[in-house]
């Protein structure tokens, strides 16, 4: 949650922490603020985006070469111009901006208080930058050192840049949980929580590690570890393209990314899936393959959207490796005792790389002697660097954040991983990999040709975007299409939404069905096509407006459902990969339809950083 971003050059630093500040917005949106340092240090921030940010300095002095700009998701104090970061120490000679949650911070706000300092926001941050003032006034010490100090006192995450207006020179940067990136220039840096701000500058990027505090000072990067020792920065290329991280002549970034699907899947699979030589690789697991083979379980753990991945990765790794497996919301598994062993794989999966719960939970199975594998989007990201092995996702840069491409590359991914290991472990035959194989291939033309019904997934939008509750119904594979169908609806257009296996309905959400309700049913031909048949008969018998996702040329569900969006058929266990296409397309046209803002939905972020 959060971006933060900073400049230290020779340029102008305003305009590239500005710009900076409009890529990180997707990471928190309800104020912004700058601080720039040019002899005096001055904090400018306002309520609102960072559009509003510009407008409120327009006419103030933005002139200075050093400076740190902050996007907010507001976790301690609501969102106003005050809990804005950047937040100065009392004395105002100090700055600073964070991402994370400082846990202990009601202690030392009162300790801070008796020292005589005086609070204005609600912030765990602005008791950061007093300890830090306090830390320097109690030491003597240079502002490099009282950071430091401080660290040791701080309970929590964050990522940090701190300005002082005593040491004009320099910036101080520091990581513990919270992403922090630093672009390495010709005389000059740039820091911030991901590579967007960075990459029209410099494709030479530090990722800085947990327990690290970065020194600007004077054109050199200097990073130490908390005890002081002196590290030697990895300095590593970026592969980011500008291109990805614009909107290309779509409205949204939600839309584009909708329809990169059929190139972020294909891109998932390239070098892994082998087709005319027969062959299925992943590096990542390469020295884990026994590991896998021998595995008495499998825990997979993540949120959200990558939770629904990793519900249809259970179906996978039982039907094709049989494996039995476990899914588990990080938050819960966290604050569990669960049971884990030497012999249990658990794979993490996450888009970002940074979700707070789902690194705790990777630490908790750590603990407990579990090999971690990781299914990561966003390379060099905290869960890419805390597990034991991994397969990155491929999908590009995600920025809307209501997640749609990442989903069907980590689907994508998982479908490989359980082809790989149900080979190994003999319960997926050669016949049958074959077969697979070359449906997996034609998948990125399946999804184009699901794309192809946008049109009329938008006419359907029109009927439905008034409703006040939607039921998304699926079986076996597309029950957590179901799920991630209800959730896209919900989080988009603030629409309530449900989604539920078809045969559970009768337990209760039945109940909830009358002329009013629209129903989506994803009943494709499969193995429990019947079933779903029955279902949508159930729903009609109640008056429910039923939207049945169908395969092609299916003549039965059409005379049941009032409308039928047709997918090209496919195996089943490759289904939640184009199933998903006309449930993100029909979320994504209701929530422009009620004037949403599609890319950037009330109370969210899209990475959650904090638990
Ligand atoms: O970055 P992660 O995949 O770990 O994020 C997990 C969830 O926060 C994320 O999927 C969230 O649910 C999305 N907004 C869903 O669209």
């Amino acid at each position: 949650m959060c971006g933060i971003v900073a400049y230290i050059g020779y340029r102008e630093a305003c305009p590239i922490i500005i710009k900076g500040l409009r890529r990180l917005e997707y990471r928190g949106y309800d104020s912004a603020g700058i601080a720039l340092l040019n002899g005096a240090l001055n904090v400018y921030k306002k309520k609102g985006k960072v559009k509003e940010l510009e407008t409120f300095i327009a006419e103030k002095d933005t002139h200075a070469t050093i400076g740190m700009g902050h996007t907010r998701w507001a976790t301690h104090g609501e969102p106003n111009d005050t809990n804005a970061h950047p937040h100065y120490s009392t004395s105002e000679r100090i700055a600073i901006i964070h991402n994370g949650i400082i846990e202990n911070y009601a202690a030392l706000k009162t300790h801070l208080q008796q020292q005589g300092h005086v609070f204005h926001s609600e912030t765990d941050t602005e008791v950061f930058v007093n300890l830090i003032e306090e830390i320097q006034k109690q030491n003597q010490c240079t502002l490099e050192e009282a950071v430091r100090l401080a660290l040791h006192e701080v309970v929590g995450a964050y990522a940090i840049v701190v300005l002082s207006r005593d040491e004009p020179n320099q910036l101080i940067a520091a990581r513990k949980g919270s992403p922090l990136v630093i672009g390495i220039g010709q005389d000059e840096f740039f820091l911030a929580s991901d590579a967007t701000p960075i990459i029209e500058y410099t494709s030479d990027v530090v990722y800085v590690n947990d327990h690290e505090i970065a020194v600007i000072r004077n054109g050199k990067l200097d990073i130490r570890t908390r005890e002081d020792i002196q590290q030697t920065p990895y300095i590593q290329k970026l592969e980011l393209e500008l291109d990805s991280i614009e909107k290309g002549g779509y409205e949204h970034f939600m839309l584009k990314e909708i329809f990169e699907q059929p190139k972020s899947i294909l891109d998932s699979m390239r070098g892994r899936l082998e087709l005319e030589a027969g062959h299925l690789n992943m590096g990542g697991i390469r020295s884990y393959e026994q590991k896998f083979v021998n595995a008495q379980r499998i825990i997979i753990v993540a949120c959200g959207t990558s939770w629904h991945a990793g519900l249809v990765a259970e179906y996978l790794l039982e039907d094709l490796a049989r494996i039995p497996v476990e899914v588990e919301y990080a938050s819960e598994f966290r604050y569990r005792n669960p049971i884990i062993t030497e012999r249990d794989i658990v794979i993490a999966i996450s888009q970002s790389g940074e979700t707070a719960d789902t690194l705790a939970a990777i630490e908790l199975a750590k603990s407990k002697g579990a090999t971690i594998f990781g299914i990561c989007n966003v390379v060099g990201s905290s869960i890419a660097r805390a597990t034991d092995a991994g397969a990155y996702t491929h999908a590009g840069p995600e920025i809307g954040v209501a997640s749609t491409k990442a989903f069907t590359a980590q689907v994508t991914v998982l479908t490989l991983l359980a082809m790989i290991v149900g080979h190994k472990r003999g319960t997926l035959s050669e016949p049958k990999l074959r077969e697979l194989m070359v449906e997996l291939s034609n998948i990125p033309t399946k999804v184009e040709q699901a794309l192809a019904l946008n049109t009329e997934i938008e006419q359907i939008s029109e009927i439905f975007k008034d409703a006040t509750n939607f039921l998304y119904l699926g079986r076996g594979y597309n029950f957590p299409v179901a799920l991630e169908g209800a959730l896209k609806l919900k989080e988009i257009s603030y629409i309530h939404a449900e989604g539920y296996p078809a045969a559970e309905m009768k337990h209760g959400p039945i109940a909830l069905i009358d002329e009013n309700m629209p129903v989506v049913v994803i009943a494709t031909k499969d193995s429990s096509y019947e079933k779903v048949v029955s279902n949508i008969q159930e729903v009609k018998a109640r008056k429910g407006r039923i939207i049945a996702i169908t395969t092609e040329g299916d003549t039965v569900i059409p005379q049941m459902a009032e409308f039928v969006i047709e997918v090209p058929a496919t195996s089943e266990v490759l289904m939640p990969l184009v199933s998903v296409i006309p449930l993100q397309l029909l979320s994504y046209h209701i929530a422009v339809l009620r004037g949403c803002n599609v890319d950037q939905p009330r109370n969210l972020a899209k990475s959650v950083t904090v638990e």
